[in-house]
């Protein structure tokens, strides 16, 4: 794993450049990341190219030995571009404007903007495209931030229609698909279909769910104009996407398919601040994160395209969530080295130095704005240290036997928008449910991979599926084809492709392979529970959601007023509620013991990875934690970094016998 920082010349001095470039090598960085908001400098008015500055700003990293990310600028249209074609702006639900004046001020579906940005990304590319220090482009910045994928503008109306007139063909079969008939919906042609905002109450969940469908394909169409340009004029550099954390507006695996390497924005503090974890684990980890919202993110986006990465890795305090508190000393290096323990390519810190002028003025870099080093930095270099050890200590030969003692989680953004849609239950929530079950098992010292439906199911130890409303024919064929574990969570199955009930009701499908049929179900208001008491003796609580089931699948767990929560039939195991900690975790324990896997029971805020023959280990609890259980509980080796005492936020990494 190399390390980098991202770096905008575009805010500093020329006669800065040198310095800054030769700084970072010294620091151990071999990595920098360059362009993508820069629109406004390489293009001041249209068709007037200004490369100069970038000429300069790439010879004095390239002298220094740094490789370069180009970053192509589509994430902040110029002025002159956005009064050009005023019509470019997205619309959002209420009918306003997006307007000018921050940035991602477009819409996806607008076809004179796409033309615009192939423009740019081919001047770019034809420019920079063979230059040796240039190993990578990122596509454009973050699709999607502050909420840009869904647009309700005319260029989306139009390409919307078309979209649906190729999906149904004729509008019998979409007012059948979508069950128009209720409340006099039915359309007379696809020319008369309006986006899904505006209506008096809910609209259609089946137009809804379309039109996310398609909002998703019109990301997945935009950025592959840019990529054919950049294969085309620069072929050999890997192209780079960076995602953000939880967010689910677009489907990942689709964008991801299209990258060479898929990357992410790792703000852990500010992930915390901003989503809903409680306020008790918002207060035990405010300087450190919660534990697996750095994991989760690096095991998901490992699973969306070849390679994976971390672009922008938070250095210190960041400016934009509720509060915005400052790291554990340590924890920067923490996080770097979580991120090489879960395979990463590189990892890179958002920003060299901080800016003192505009909105992220707040923000830390790995330098103060005065230059000056800041804690970010100091531990960046601890962290290039570190990663020379690990790569000397590591055994590649070990990576290939893990597989086996893989959990794969199925995480799927359909599942997402279209609980989105349909919630039932104000606190059912698909992608929490998904972390839950992550954190469950990462609790348990698992190495997990999170996939997509498409991924190959053979050779890991268990597959969990958090929820799968709409089982596809295909992906019942791979889960027939297996004898593992196999674990469906609630809701799965409740849904045909047209968001309808099933024939035969939930859970569909699966009812080939497990003889239940969802014949009622509840969802729970705060305070609203069914408790029980499992097999291993725990008390447990139902929150959020129960389904009520019938049929001869054996019940494994229930709860006190008799409902059966967890039943299976062979491999193929159905919880019919939303299991809170205790009982997921008893569930897995069960599980587990049908596979070779050996658990451990970690403690508070301990985490680890297993790669390449090590184990790594990191406290992100407030407490020192002695790692003796789980150095006994596999009889490992030495200790390459850190020691049986592990104070925290610090790493400990162990050499597997
Ligand atoms: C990311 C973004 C960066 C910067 C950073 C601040 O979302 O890609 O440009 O804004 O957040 O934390």
């Amino acid at each position: 794993m190399k390390l980098g920082c991202c770096y905008y010349p575009e805010h500093w001095p020329e006669t800065n450049w040198d310095n800054d470039a030769a700084h970072m090598r010294e620091m151990g960085l071999e990595l920098v990341r360059i362009g993508e908001f820069a629109w406004s400098r390489m293009e001041p008015q249209q068709g007037q190219y200004d490369w100069d500055w970038l000429d300069h700003a790439i010879e004095s990293l390239a002298k220094a030995g740094l490789k370069i990310i180009l970053g192509t600028p589509t994430a902040t249209p110029p002025k002159w571009l956005v009064d050009g074609m005023p019509d470019m702006i997205a619309i959002d639900e209420k009918g306003h404007p997006r307007t000018f004046g921050s940035r991602r001020h477009y819409c996806f579906s607008h076809m004179p903007y796409r033309q615009e940005c192939a423009r740019i990304a081919q001047a770019m590319a034809e420019r920079y495209g063979k230059h040796d220090a240039i190993i990578s482009w990122q596509i454009d910045n973050e699709y999607g931030c502050h909420d840009t994928v869904l647009s309700y503008s005319v260029a989306a109306l139009s390409r919307f229609r078309d979209w649906l007139s190729i999906k149904y063909d004729t509008i019998d079969n979409l007012n059948t698909a979508w069950g128009n008939v209720f409340w006099s919906m039915e359309y007379q042609s696809f020319n008369t279909i309006d986006l899904p905002n505006l209506t008096v109450t809910e609209s259609n969940p089946a137009h809804m769910l379309d039109y996310r469908r398609f909002a998703s394909d019109e990301v997945v169409s935009f950025h592959k104009i840019q990529t054919d340009i950049i294969k085309k004029y620069s072929s050999s550099r890997t192209i780079i996407h960076n995602f953000m954390g939880f967010f689910t507006d677009f489907d990942h695996h689709k964008v991801g398919a299209d990258l060479d390497i898929a990357t992410w924005d790792s703000y852990p503090l500010g992930f915390l601040e901003m989503f809903p974890f409680s306020d008790e684990q918002k207060n035990e980890y405010a300087r450190q994160g919660h534990p697996d919202i750095a994991a989760f993110h690096h095991d998901l986006y490992r699973g969306c395209s070849h390679k994976w990465g971390v672009m922008e890795q938070q250095p210190g305090p960041v400016n934009w969530a509720h509060h915005n508190p400052a790291p554990l000393n340590g924890m920067v290096r923490l996080w770097t080295i979580e991120a090489m323990a879960h395979d990463a390519e590189f990892c890179s810190y958002f920003r060299w130095r901080q800016v003192p002028f505009a909105q992220e003025q707040m923000h830390a870099g790995l330098l103060r704005s005065d230059g000056a080093e800041a804690q970010g930095a100091i531990e960046a270099r601890q962290a290039a240290k570190d990663i020379a050890i690990l790569y000397e200590a590591g055994d590649i030969q070990n990576a290939q036997k893990l597989k086996s003692q893989t959990i794969a989680l199925h995480f799927s953004y359909e599942a997402q928008w279209l609980f989105e849609t349909q919630p039932h239950g104000k606190s059912f929530q698909y992608l929490w449910l998904v972390f839950e079950h992550y954190s469950a098992l990462r609790r348990l010292g698992l190495n997990v991979d999170i996939i997509s439906e498409d991924a190959d199911l053979e050779g890991y130890a268990m597959v969990i599926i958090p929820s799968m409303p709409i089982i596809k024919d295909s992906f019942m064929t791979k889960i027939k084809a297996l004898n593992i574990p196999i674990l469906f969570g609630p809701r799965s199955g409740s849904k045909t492709k047209d968001f309808s009930i099933p024939k035969n009701l939930a859970p569909g499908p699966l009812q080939q392979l497990i003889d239940i049929k969802v014949t009622h179900i509840e969802s729970l208001r705060e305070g609203l529970h069914y408790f029980g008491t499992s097999r291993q003796g725990d008390d447990f609580r139902i929150d959020h959601w129960l389904e009520h089931i019938s049929g001869s699948a054996e019940i494994v767990e229930q709860c006190h007023e008799g409902n059966a929560i967890l039943c299976h039939q062979d491999n193929i195991y159905y919880c019919t509620a939303w299991p809170y900690e205790a009982l997921l975790h008893n569930i897995f324990i069960d599980l587990l013991k049908l596979t070779n896997i050996k658990p451990i029971i970690l403690p508070e805020g301990l985490r680890l990875r297993r790669k390449d023959g090590l184990i790594y280990i990191f406290n992100y609890g407030r407490k020192m934690v002695d790692l003796g259980n789980v150095h006994e509980a596999w009889e490992d080796g030495d200790y390459i970094l850190g020691q049986e005492n592990l104070a925290s936020a610090q790493i400990a990494i162990i050499a597997e016998k």
